[in-house]
Formats: C-alpha cells, structure tokens, sequence
C-alpha cells in the first residue's frame, strides 16, 4: 500500500479516425454554414469513425501512451477507461485493451461514464486505486464515438461533437502535487443520451449547458486554486474541455487570463466528450508544450451533468 499524495503524468497518447467532416459538410445535409458554426462554437472539423470500433481507438491511444510513458506493463496497477458508449455491455473496454495490450492480468480493469468529465473522474479513481496498491502506474484513458448517437438531421447537435481517444499513464508520487475536485448535479433534462425504446440520440438544452459551464468551469478552477494555494497568474496552462470557443473564452475572463494560456484544439476535433483533455495533453506532450514543473489546470464538464478538474504539475 502507497502512501504518496502527488501525482504525475508519466505518458501520454491519442488517436483520431482518418475521416474529416467539415462544416461545409454538414451544411449539405443540414441547414447550417460554416459561418455559423465557426462563430458560435469554433469548430471548423470533426473526426468521425467510419470502420474502427470505439475500442479500437481506446486500444491506440493507450498503445501510445504506454510507449511514451516507457514504462514496464507489468507495473501497471489499475487500467480505466471513461467512455459514454462502450461497444459491449461486458467485457468493458478497459478489459479489452488489457487483453489486445497484454496488461497484466491481476490488476482492475473497468469503464465509468461521467460523460465529457469522464476522463478526469478516471484520473481520480486510478489514484485511489494506486493509493490501495503495491503497484506504480495507471492506465487512464477517455474514448468516444458520439457520431454513432448524432440525429444527423439536428442542426443544433450534429455540428458539435466528433469521435477520438486520449490516454494517459500516471504514477503516483510525492513531488508532482495534484488536487482534484469532481462534482455532479443530477439531471436527465439539460443534457441526455437515452438508451431506450429506440432512443439513441444526443438531446441538449444548448443554452443550459452553456450556462452550466461557464459557471462551474470557473467556480472549479478556484476550488483548485484554493486547494494549492495558488492564483491563476501562478498557472502556466489551462486545459479545458474542448465544447465550445465561446466557453472557454467566458472562462479565460472570468479567470482574468489571457486566451493564450487556454490550449484550444477544438477547431480541429470538435467535442470529443471524455476524449478531449487528455487528447489535447498528448498533442501538447508530442509538440514539447509541457515542460517538467509546468503548473496545470485540467476541468471538464458534461452529461450528468458532471464536472471535474485537477490541478497537475507536470
Ligand atoms: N446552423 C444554423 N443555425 C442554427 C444551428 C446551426 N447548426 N443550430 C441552431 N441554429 C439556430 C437555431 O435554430 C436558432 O434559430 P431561431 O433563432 O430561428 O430559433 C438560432 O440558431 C440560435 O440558436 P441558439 O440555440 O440560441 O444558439 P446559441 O448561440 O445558444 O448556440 C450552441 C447554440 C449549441 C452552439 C450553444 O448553445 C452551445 O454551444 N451550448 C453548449 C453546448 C455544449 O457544449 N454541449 C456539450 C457539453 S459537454
């Protein structure tokens, strides 16, 4: 049993399907323009899965983010995987990476859903679970496949979301600091992907949800502020969850910090759910964005409704 109360990222991958969806795209199967789309949300393309399964793209980011990570498998202690839509309803997809990646066979495997916070209530429950363990690392990753639960005739939905995975290796330690606050606020009306009597479809009160998130974004950022004692001058990153520009440029003001300082990839990607912070970690990771001692605050929000960020040092 561990009794370290840091954490650091140690590796970290992704993948996105080859198949580009433009906006222009869209505007020839709904009505909609690029024009809109860019101006409300900053999307220009989304990725959407044409042959990969959801685990297939779960399985490669995780690849990745071991091989970054150079680390030996068998200290593997937890692997947790955070998707919305999983392929199977058993084995999970944290089982099958284990079984294509040959991960240890002693260790917990499973999927949570906390939609687009998903990844960050992994990070979490990985720690604890490392905490209970003699083993050094985690495997965390997010994947999703929205584009399998878009009604491509809503305009008001089908432009926002788009398929990845993102994953990280973590290991505990004591001289990264790591805080994190995770919350949720039950409600089936805001924000909902039935999975019953035919329903399959993303339905959102787009307005609420912008609401939500551009007050519990911020309110989570301070939490963890207050949690390290620090300002938001003191941080070098933020990485939010890639919904919407719009968002994050009410979070930068409300957080009095330059847009700068918010990585933004959802131009490219779209909203990946529980995919995007830790996509947008690893292209920051490949691209030598993150330096060692680098102060970083990671929150995301979602269906749930959920929220969770982290404070990191990278
Ligand atoms: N193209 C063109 N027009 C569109 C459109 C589209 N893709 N989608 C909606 N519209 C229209 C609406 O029908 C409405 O028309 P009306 O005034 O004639 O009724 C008008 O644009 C304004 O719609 P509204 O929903 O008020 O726009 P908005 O400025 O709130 O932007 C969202 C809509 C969805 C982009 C915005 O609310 C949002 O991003 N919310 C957060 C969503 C989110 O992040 N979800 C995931 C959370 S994890």
């Amino acid at each position: 049993m561990q009794n370290l109360k840091g954490l650091r990222i140690v590796g970290t991958g992704h993948y996105v399907p080859d198949n580009v969806v433009t906006n222009d795209d869209l505007s020839k199967i709904v009505d909609t323009n690029d024009e809109w789309i860019t101006s409300r949300t900053g999307i220009k393309r989304r990725h959407h899965v044409i042959a990969e399964k959801n685990q297939d793209m779960a399985i490669a980011a995780a690849k990745m983010a071991l091989e970054n990570a150079g680390i030996d498998k068998s200290e593997l202690g937890v692997c947790i995987c955070a998707t919305v839509r999983a392929d199977n309803l058993t084995p999970s997809m944290a089982c099958m990476v284990q079984k294509i990646l040959e991960l240890p066979n002693n260790i917990p495997c499973f999927d949570i859903n906390a939609a687009c916070s998903g990844f960050m209530y992994g990070v979490q429950a990985a720690r604890g679970m490392l905490l209970q363990s003699d083993k050094k690392y985690g495997l965390v990753i997010g994947s999703e496949t929205l584009s399998k639960v878009l009604d491509m005739t809503d305009r008001s939905t089908c432009i926002l979301f788009g398929d990845g995975a993102g994953a990280a290796v973590i290991e505990l330690t004591d001289d990264n600091r790591f805080f994190s606050v995770l919350g949720s606020k039950g409600d089936d009306v805001v924000l909902n992907i039935p999975n019953h009597n035919g329903e399959r479809y993303v339905n959102m009160l787009g307005s609420d949800v912008f609401k939500f998130a551009v007050s519990t974004v911020p309110k989570t950022m301070f939490e963890l502020l207050d949690m390290a004692e620090l300002t938001a001058d003191d941080i070098d990153l933020f990485v939010c969850h890639q919904a919407n520009m719009r968002i994050i440029e009410s979070v930068a003001k409300k957080c009095k910090q330059n847009l700068d300082k918010f990585y933004i990839n959802l131009h490219e990607y779209g909203n990946t759910s529980s995919a995007s912070i830790p996509i947008a970690l690893s292209e920051l990771n490949e691209k030598g964005m993150l330096k060692p001692g680098m102060k970083i605050i990671c929150v995301g929000f979602g269906g749930g409704l959920t929220w969770g960020g982290a404070y990191i040092e990278w």
